[in-house]
């Protein structure tokens, strides 16, 4: 038995909703972060996590194992944020792993390097909600990207999505290689939570008029070129690398 998707999210992997309204920027400054390389030079601060411990694993890491679903909050964390926490919550949909995530800035050859799918749906039992992930940008960061790609290598049907504050996307993280290419010279601050699938994220998304398709903002082809030169440089490397070390 198929897992149960968001028809929405299944017609081209990803979603966007209606800006979401600003929020004080002391509700993400007060939480504790911890180191966790992700996709990038990031930090994160859990707020909900396996065991309501500040922790970032994936719940499958952790004994006894389970998906990413039954995210417990992370109560010190939760309270000193709790207009995230009630953006986490508003789907009503079953939360997992709940962060903010700090990203410092990049370049778009780092952002293509750092491209990747995750794994969310591991143990997941057939027959339920497919987790899909929510990013909500807390910064207003408008000359910066999330990026998808259906193949890390492949430019063509690029999508990005410019990251001005209160940017609500939801993704099918593992349709999609994804990563953040961030302009600017302070970090960007993000909530990303693990949803599953069913009639409460689909009503959260017709709620705020989700759109399957947007349009991407223009990019110069010689940084494209410049950047698919890059990015296949340093992938060839750390083939070579591995190669290498087997
Ligand atoms: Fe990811």
């Amino acid at each position: 038995m198929p897992h149960l998707t968001s028809p929405a999210v299944a017609e081209t992997g990803y979603v966007v909703l209606d800006p979401f309204d600003p929020v004080d920027a002391a509700q993400w400054r007060s939480l504790e972060y911890i180191g966790w390389r992700s996709s990038g030079v990031t930090r994160f601060a859990p707020l909900a996590s396996y065991d309501g411990s500040v922790d970032c694993n994936g719940f499958w890491n952790r004994t006894p194992p389970r998906t990413d679903k039954d995210g417990v909050w992370v109560d010190a964390q939760a309270a000193l944020a709790p207009a995230l926490v009630g953006l986490a919550r508003e789907p009503g949909a079953n939360v997992g792993r709940c962060r903010v995530v700090e990203l410092q800035p990049n370049t778009y050859a780092d952002a293509l390097y750092n491209l990747h799918r995750d794994d969310n749906n591991r143990l997941n039992p057939d027959g339920t909600g497919w987790v899909v992930r929510g990013f909500l940008n807390l910064t207003d960061d408008p000359g910066s990207v999330l990026v998808l790609r259906e193949d890390q290598r492949d430019p063509s049907g690029e999508v990005r999505i410019p990251l001005a504050a209160g940017c609500r996307v939801i993704v099918d993280t593992e349709r999609y290689f994804h990563a953040v290419w961030h302009t600017g010279d302070s970090p960007r601050y993000a909530l990303v939570t693990s949803w599953t699938s069913g009639p409460e994220l689909d009503a959260y998304i017709a709620a705020h008029h989700g759109r399957t398709r947007v349009a991407n903002p223009p990019l110069d082809p010689a940084l494209l070129a410049e950047a698919q030169a890059e990015l296949h440089r340093r992938l060839d490397e750390r083939a070579q690398m591995f190669q290498s070390l087997g």
